[in-house]
């Protein structure tokens, strides 16, 4: 039977460890809890948040509806031919150990993807992303509940509509489904993807081409080494990773941004856009180290907003604001936010 608890605290179930309440909260462990929790939001007319390691979002004041934090566990090999293994996870495994775990299977092709927080039925919503690896390079399917029928449904990778940081959970099947579990493709016989440039500089390559010798167990150690360099550990200081996307623009735009900037960060994307390094741009604006009351920019990565006094998501929100200006009037670039508001306002 599933605990429906009023008025619970989240600070310590949101990795910007803001304080906020939900009006109701409950813990999911299997199939007929979940039925339950949407019995209940339902009943009492309630959104619905599904919550999981809670490193994606911000709240920006309490949350007037029911929490359903995914606790749904298990990791199963379910099929496998000469070169592939097919791997589900439910959604409430902890992402990280998840990626272990599939190494010390010997089956691989997530490792570049170490160390991101959260859990793997939130991995989908946003299509995690790392070090020349998406989700979506190993997705199969996934499993999910429809909030309105309690029906079960399946999703092919194809029909995810993945995308940079991007899926149809954000769009068209918003708010609509929850994750129940996912199912990977991975090969036996391992292929690393050395491409990203500080991955090479922290294996100390010089190109992606030697990469012959390097075992899948290395490529890990080193995306875990320079994570814990760059990015901040939320248990320590408080934070959602990369606060805004990096932004897409025109190959024109590009051009002019690129007389004013010689040196801006840029990657040529497929359909000709270039994707910016929306870390630079607010590096290159002066906000990288700078503090104001509970909230700061990250002094090794200015893509990270903190919230080292633990305080409101106003202060957080209020802090991104200004540097979505700033690089608007410096660059005549706009910024997207990254990790979703709650209660939702933009
Ligand atoms: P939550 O924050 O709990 O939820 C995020 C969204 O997904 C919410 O809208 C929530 O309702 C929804 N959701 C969660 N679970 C389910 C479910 N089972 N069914 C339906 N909806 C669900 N991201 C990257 O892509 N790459 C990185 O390199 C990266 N680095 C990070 C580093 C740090 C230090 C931090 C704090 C975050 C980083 N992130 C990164 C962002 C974050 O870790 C990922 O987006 C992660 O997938 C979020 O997982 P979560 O379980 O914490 O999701
Ligand atoms: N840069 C600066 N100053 C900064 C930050 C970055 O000049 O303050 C420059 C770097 O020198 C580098 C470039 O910007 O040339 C890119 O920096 P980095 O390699 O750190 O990657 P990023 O684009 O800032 C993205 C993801 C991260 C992911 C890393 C590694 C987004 C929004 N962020 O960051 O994801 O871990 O690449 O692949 O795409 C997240 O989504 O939460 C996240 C942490």
């Amino acid at each position: 039977m599933a605990l429906f608890l009023p008025e619970f605290d989240l600070q310590r179930f949101n990795t910007l460890a803001i304080p906020a309440r939900a009006n109701f909260y409950v813990a999911v462990t299997n199939h007929a809890e979940v039925l339950e929790a949407l019995a209940f939001a339902a009943e009492h007319k309630l959104p619905l948040l599904p919550l999981g390691g809670g490193s994606n979002i911000v709240l920006a004041d309490h949350y007037p509806g029911l929490v359903m934090h995914i606790k749904l566990h298990g990791i199963e090999q379910v099929a496998e031919d000469d070169s592939s293994v097919w791997v589900r996870a439910a959604a409430g495994e902890n992402w990280h150990e998840f990626v272990q775990h599939c190494l010390a299977m010997g089956c691989y092709g997530l490792e570049n993807l170490s160390l991101i927080p959260g859990t793997v039925g939130a991995a989908p919503i946003q299509n995690i992303g790392a070090y020349g690896v998406e989700l979506k390079d190993r997705v199969a399917e996934l499993s999910a509940i429809d909030i309105r029928s309690g029906l079960a449904v399946t999703f092919t990778a194809d029909s995810c509509g993945f995308a940079y940081r991007d899926s149809v959970f954000k769009h068209s099947a918003r708010d609509q489904y929850i994750i129940t579990s996912v199912t990977f493709k991975l090969d036996r016989v391992a292929k690393v993807m050395l491409e990203y440039p500080s991955l090479l500089q922290q294996l100390q390559l010089s190109d992606s081409a030697l990469n012959t010798a390097i075992t899948p167990d290395q490529v890990a150690a080193a995306v875990i080494a320079v994570r814990q360099e760059k990015l901040p550990d939320p248990a320590i200081t408080p934070n959602a990773g990369s606060f805004f996307k990096n932004p897409i623009i025109s190959a024109e735009q590009f051009d002019l941004l690129r007389q004013r900037f010689a040196d801006v960060v840029a990657y040529p994307q497929p359909d000709g856009s270039v994707k910016l390094a929306a870390g630079w741009l607010i590096d290159r604006a002066g906000w990288r180290g700078y503090c104001e009351g509970d909230v700061a920019v990250h002094a090794e990565q200015a893509l990270v907003v903190t919230n080292p006094g633990r305080g409101a998501g106003t202060n957080v929100l209020a802090l991104a604001d200004k540097i979505t200006q700033s690089v608007r009037e410096q660059y005549g670039v706009v910024l997207q936010l990254e990790p979703r508001v709650y209660p939702s306002a933009r």
